[in-house]
């Protein structure tokens, strides 16, 4: 009878000892599922894209949201206010990693710590926006991707759809980092080119239309850089544009999408992806201050057959074909 209650007595202890096991385990997998803090700007196709793209390259290297990793997303509606209490959110909540989708959301990021790995999403410029110190070799504790368009290339096409064009309009609000970095080098290569290029710089959404208004009396085509704000206004611009038949050549395919008539872009979600696999490999221990900006050098051919339409312009042959076969054709 000793026995059996002094073997009743090991069993007990065995069966509680498993049981707090269990649960420290249990505590230590809770504690290891790692928070990322995804911080948009704004919402507009682009960035809507991009943010896709960042949690399919998370699963594509065996991050999945709610099982292994934590999301926390904000969209800070582009106020300055919101992305600053949005990045101490993140710090707060000690995450793990923290990606700024456009440059004041990775600018809010990187003044908010100096420690959690901030990584870029598509920020176009990234030592111009002072976000790291050299692009092969960062420095800090900030690295990521760059959405840098081809903008020469860009050029070429509008010249090869418009054999006659002299003078373009560009279109930028003065406030956007990326826009006016853009707007910079794009000086440059239509001087080259003995392109005239004209400025026409608005500080809100409030100001398009009537930017527009006079843009389109005053240019033969217009250029579009990739602005935030414009981005979210591409209707407008568009529309304008379209009633005076003076096309719109944007930078990036997703304002193609939304009524701009060409471009050799690159691939908005595929810029998202690459950010959610460096994302992925910081995770793992890769160290941001010596990994290289990444970016993606070449863009797709990318055209709206609708826009061409309502311009009555036909696109090059060769165009077409390029975008048929690797690029994209929206209808
Ligand atoms: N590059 C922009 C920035 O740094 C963000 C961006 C990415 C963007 N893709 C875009 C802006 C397309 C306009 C259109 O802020």
């Amino acid at each position: 009878m000793k026995r059996l209650y002094g073997l009743i007595g090991i069993l007990v202890l065995f069966l509680g000892f498993a049981f707090v096991h269990g649960r420290q385990q249990d505590h230590a997998q809770q504690q290891a599922v790692p928070t990322v803090g995804i911080l948009q700007l704004l919402s507009h196709p682009a960035l809507d894209a991009i943010h896709k793209g960042i949690i399919h390259g998370l699963a594509e290297e065996g991050y999945h949201v709610g099982k292994n990793v934590k999301i926390d997303f904000q969209n800070a509606q582009n106020d300055q206010s919101n992305l600053k209490t949005m990045s101490a959110r993140f710090v707060n909540e000690n995450a793990a990693a923290m990606i700024g989708i456009a440059t004041p959301s990775a600018q809010a990021l990187a003044n908010a710590s100096s420690k959690i790995p901030v990584v870029l999403g598509a920020i176009t410029d990234p030592k111009g926006a002072k976000l790291v110190k050299d692009n092969q070799r960062p420095g800090n504790n900030v690295t990521g991707v760059s959405d840098q368009a081809p903008l020469a290339a860009q050029l070429d096409l509008m010249r090869k759809i418009m054999p006659d064009l002299k003078t373009v309009g560009i279109i930028y609000t003065s406030s956007d980092d990326s826009a006016t970095a853009q707007y910079h080098q794009f000086v440059t290569i239509c001087k080259k080119a003995r392109i005239t290029l004209k400025a026409y710089s608005i500080a809100n959404t409030n100001d398009l239309n009537q930017v527009a208004q006079q843009m389109v009396n005053e240019v033969q085509a217009i250029y579009v850089p990739t602005d935030n704000t414009v981005a979210s206004a591409m209707q407008t611009l568009v529309a304008t544009a379209n009633a005076k038949k003076v096309p719109v050549f944007p930078a990036v395919d997703t304002m193609v999408k939304a009524g701009g008539l060409a471009t050799l872009s690159i691939n908005q979600y595929r810029l998202g992806v690459e950010t959610g696999k460096m994302t992925a490999a910081i995770l793992k221990g890769k160290n941001p201050a010596t990994t290289p900006i990444h970016f993606e050098r070449t863009g797709e051919m990318t055209v709206n057959l609708t826009a061409a339409k309502k311009l009555g312009i036909t696109l090059p042959a060769s165009v077409l074909k390029e975008a048929q076969a690797h690029g994209e054709v929206f209808k």
